[in-house]
């Protein structure tokens, strides 16, 4: 379990790498959009593998490394590659640089993932904001000892996903032209694709699509205070829902297909996120 001083070691060591720059924003960002930190103007990159207590992905195309600098205006921390708990990683490994990124400073985190979609009335390649998720099995990011610097031992999750981001989100993307939805995540941690009665019992306790990342970060986030912006791509139908097996290919496709209009939509969202 990490230590206060754990992620003030590692907050130290890329102050010493970025000067007096100073992030607003960090993005974590999901499949097909990782080529977004190759937009950020005046980068300094930082490797995962040089910065203390940091792991490294080991998922193929996923760099490891934080991007700073600016994009759409805002001072952003980008990370290039992100992990998760299939990996082998703890839940606290993966949400470890959300709380580095809270030391260096930044007051929001946007975060995007690739998902299945369960809500019936979702098609592929859908945007759907995250209002709220559901967990129920894993090992919680912050269990163990608190560190009262970042948070409270109990912690409130009803304004987790900010009301007035996904405003913004959603007036942004009427103005593009995108259809966004707004629903309910499951987390599902993976590496296998869900179960058809997996699928329909989410869909019973209220999800609206399903995948294996954003949640370790984003409770994390909740708890030492960043406001939130979620937001889903829709790449396949969930298990059972379209009478094929769910495939990796078809997660990449999908995603690769939507990465113009995703990084318009985070390229407009990203300004008004002031904290
Ligand atoms: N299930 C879990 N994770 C996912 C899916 C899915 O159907 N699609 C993309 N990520």
């Amino acid at each position: 379990m990490y230590k206060f001083a754990d992620y003030a070691e590692s907050a130290n060591y890329i102050k010493s790498r970025i000067s007096d720059f100073r992030p607003d924003v960090l993005m974590i960002l999901g499949s097909g959009l990782g080529f977004m930190g190759d937009m950020v103007e005046n980068p300094v990159y930082v490797e995962y593998k040089n910065i203390p207590n940091f792991k490294i992905s080991t998922v193929p195309d996923h760099r490891g490394r934080l991007v700073f600098g600016k994009l759409a205006g805002q001072n952003v921390m980008v990370m290039q590659g992100r992990l998760h708990c299939y990996e082998g990683y703890e839940a606290a490994d993966v949400a470890f640089p959300v709380r580095v990124a809270k030391l260096l400073g930044v007051h929001s985190m946007l975060i995007t993932n690739a998902s299945g979609g369960i809500n019936f009335d979702y098609n592929v390649g859908d945007f759907m904001l995250i209002s709220d998720h559901i967990r129920l099995f894993d090992i919680h990011p912050v269990r163990g000892e608190n560190i009262e610097e970042l948070g409270d031992r109990f912690f409130d999750m009803t304004y987790t996903y900010t009301e007035e981001y996904r405003q913004i989100a959603k007036c942004k993307a009427e103005e593009l032209g995108i259809k966004i939805r707004e629903g309910v995540y499951f987390y599902a941690t993976g590496p296998q694709f869900e179960t058809p009665a997996e699928i329909k019992a989410m869909r019973i306790l209220g999800a609206d699509a399903v995948g294996m990342s954003t949640i370790p970060e984003v409770i994390t986030a909740r708890h030492c205070g960043l406001k939130i912006l979620g937001i889903s791509l829709i790449t396949n139908l969930a298990a059972g829902m379209a009478k094929k097996e769910v495939t990796v290919q078809e997660v990449n496709e999908e995603a690769e297909k939507a990465e113009t209009s995703f990084a318009k939509l985070v390229m407009t969202v990203l300004p008004e996120m002031k904290g």
